[in-house]
């Protein structure tokens, strides 16, 4: 559906997804997604989408991701500029694609719509959209509020949608790659994982925090507000939970999660200058590849445990 070689995309990242780590998961035969707000404008998005342009000739594409807001971005200057810019799919999330899927329809992008629930995905399918990707409660970023982890909610998905699926929210190697597959998706999603490679626009500090961290250090915030969020663990995160815990409203915590000082974070290399976004798959992550690299060695990896463990049932 995609023109892509294997069945692997990178999620759209605020912050991070920009033409560099976009076109490095091109080039090594992946679909990734450039972050549409991470520009400051919809004029800036066009010139992102040429530089990627520039630096690969293979498909990318754009993630549009819709939440709400005090102080909404121009959602349909954003949506307007990826279908004139012709990019071949758009990434939705955040909230119910169905006023957008028929403007990118009509302007031939096709629509991969993100959600966290059985039911999302559903409503997905019926207004239209060509795939769903069904992010598990490991997720970096929004979770939602169900907590249903991928083990269930991946075939539970599968069951209910014939659109093509892509399972999201904890993978970062071959065996979650095969895993998923076997649950019933057709191909994976990885965020954290792509945040911890050379190519992404992160300071090696921040990189290197992510080796040394485990499946123990991202914490949710945000539950009280019923808008959780999963985010690396640190001293900021521990704030706002014991600030909304303790019945903080969200004023309270504002300039503590603000996206400034979150993207200060990648800049200074300081990890507890603000919230940042990871999953549990930070257990799994050793080292810093290069986008190449990674997909190689899932693929390769992925044919070996085919031919080693997999035919154990062959035998
Ligand atoms: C640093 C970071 C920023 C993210 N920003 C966004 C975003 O702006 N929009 C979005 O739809 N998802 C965002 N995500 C979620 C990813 O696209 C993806 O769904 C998620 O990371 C998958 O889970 P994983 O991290 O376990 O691979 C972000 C994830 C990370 C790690």
């Amino acid at each position: 559906m995609f023109g892509i070689e294997h069945p692997i995309t990178l999620g759209g990242m605020q912050w991070v997804g920009r033409a560099e780590l976009v076109a490095a998961a091109a080039e090594s035969g992946v679909l990734g997604f450039l972050s549409a707000l991470t520009q400051p404008s919809p004029e800036d998005l066009v010139k992102e989408i040429a530089r990627c342009r520039e630096m690969t000739d293979r498909p990318f594409g754009v993630n549009l991701t819709i939440l709400p807001s005090i102080n909404p971005p121009p959602y349909e200057e954003y949506r307007q500029a990826i279908v004139e810019s012709g990019v071949p799919v758009v990434e939705t999330a955040g909230a119910n694609p169905a006023e957008h899927v028929p403007v990118f329809h009509e302007g031939g992008v096709r629509v991969l719509h993100k959600c966290t629930s059985v039911r999302h995905a559903v409503k997905a399918q019926r207004v239209g959209v060509d795939a769903v990707s069904i992010d598990g409660f490991e997720c970096a970023g929004h979770p939602g509020e169900d907590d249903i982890p991928g083990l269930v909610l991946i075939p539970a998905a599968a069951n209910a949608i014939d659109v093509p699926m892509i399972a999201s929210g904890g993978f970062g190697d071959a065996r979650g790659l095969l895993a998923a597959l076997a649950l019933g998706a057709d191909g994976i999603n990885m965020g954290t994982r792509f945040l911890c490679t050379s190519e992404a626009p992160v300071h090696e500090r921040i990189k290197e925090q992510m080796v040394r961290a485990s499946e123990l250090d991202t914490e949710l915030i945000f539950r009280p507000l019923r808008n959780t969020a999963r985010v690396a663990r640190n001293a900021v995160s521990r704030d706002v939970v014991r600030i909304l815990d303790s019945g903080g409203a969200f004023e309270d915590v504002r300039e503590l999660v603000s996206g400034a000082r979150g993207s200060q974070v990648y800049e200074t290399g300081d990890p507890d200058h603000g919230i940042w976004s990871a999953g549990l798959v930070l257990g799994l992550i050793n080292d810093i590849p290069t986008v190449a690299e990674l997909v190689d060695r899932i693929i390769t990896e992925a044919h070996s445990i085919l031919d080693e463990r997999l035919n154990v049932l062959a035998n």
